[in-house]
């Protein structure tokens, strides 16, 4: 494994009674951009914590560059972080803070200030430069924030839900720059509960439930988890105990995927079977409002390894 850059082994980290990583495993490769796609509450935050160093008492090892993360300070260097909220000096402008972010590495003052106006162009902000931090947008913060993660070149950039609740341009501009550093060598590893964004920009997938990985690969591979099956959405007024009664041991090549109340998720071997389904329902009083008939997709393989919505 020439260019295996990152090979996290084994993390358990508990709070209280809360196992929030349970055995987390995961190696990423030079250049490769991975998203790590889990619903609230899944460990992402966990993770990007524990390999930021803000987040302490864990079992399991982080090699970095080969070596061990945790005992060799000076790794973090070529790591660039950035989580969900960050403390910016809101009465400077983005220059400054970027020149101060920067400053805390050894990159000399004439090649920093370059770079930060680099950075800023990069993430559009350059025409708002001067612009004191406080009159930012939730937007403009977050490209910001992005901007500061790369000023030091980092090998590796780890990004916490860097698109939750920003305006398109701001999430099309940062999707952008994660593709961009992953070709340019740079790895990734960022969190997401958002579907299309992984299937977007990903060169791998890692879905995550309950502290650890059910399924990794290309979404191709991952895709293939659900079969040659066509996905059934069916809606209706139904709770999800009924739904399950009325099609306890459907046979027929149909599948469950998951369901709630109102809404279940199936997979057939073949749509020819969906006039024996309705029939079912039917007989259970069960009234169908809306069904939908949709390729496999990474929506339906989240949903056949973890039995619930991602939205959930
Ligand atoms: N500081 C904390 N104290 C107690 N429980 C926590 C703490 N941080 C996270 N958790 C719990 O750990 C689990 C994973 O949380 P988190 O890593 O934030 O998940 P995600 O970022 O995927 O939403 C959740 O059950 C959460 O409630
Ligand atoms: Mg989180």
């Amino acid at each position: 494994m020439g260019n295996l850059i990152l090979d996290i082994k084994n993390i358990t980290k508990s709070y209280g009674d809360i196992t929030a990583l349970n055995n987390f495993s995961l190696s990423l490769q030079k250049g490769e951009v991975i998203g790590l796609l889990g619903p609230n509450g899944a460990g992402k935050t966990t993770l990007i914590s524990i390999l930021s160093g803000t987040v302490k008492d864990f079992s399991g090892s982080v090699t970095f560059k080969g070596k061990n993360l945790f005992s060799h300070r000076t790794l973090k260097n070529h790591m660039g972080i950035v989580p969900q909220d960050m403390a910016f000096y809101e009465d400077l402008n983005a220059i400054d803070n970027l020149m101060f972010w920067g400053g805390l590495y050894e990159i000399p003052r004439s090649n920093l200030k370059q770079r930060a106006w680099e950075l800023l162009e990069l993430v559009e902000l350059s025409a708002r430069a001067k612009d004191p931090i406080k009159k930012y947008s939730g937007g403009m913060k977050r490209r910001l924030n992005v901007a500061i993660g790369l000023i030091h070149k980092p090998g590796l950039l780890l990004l916490d839900e860097p698109t939750v609740g920003i305006d398109v341009q701001a999430k099309v501009n940062i999707l952008d720059i994660i593709k961009n550093v992953g070709h340019q060598g740079t790895s990734v590893i960022f969190t997401t509960h958002q579907l299309a964004e992984v299937e977007e920009i990903c060169s791998r997938i890692a879905i995550m439930d309950k502290g650890a990985i059910l399924a990794q690969g290309t979404l191709e591979e991952l895709i293939r988890i659900v079969g040659e099956k066509e996905i059934v959405d069916v809606q209706g007024e139904f709770s999800a105990n009924q739904f399950s009664e009325a099609l306890k041991a459907p046979g027929d090549g149909i599948e469950i995927l998951s369901v709630s109340d109102n809404l279940a998720n199936l997979a057939f071997a073949n749509t020819d079977k969906i006039p024996a389904m309705m029939e079912r329902l039917f007989k259970n009083n069960i009234q169908v409002s809306d069904l939908k008939i949709k390729s496999p997709n990474l929506e339906a393989v989240f949903l056949k390894l973890t039995g619930r919505s991602l939205r959930d």
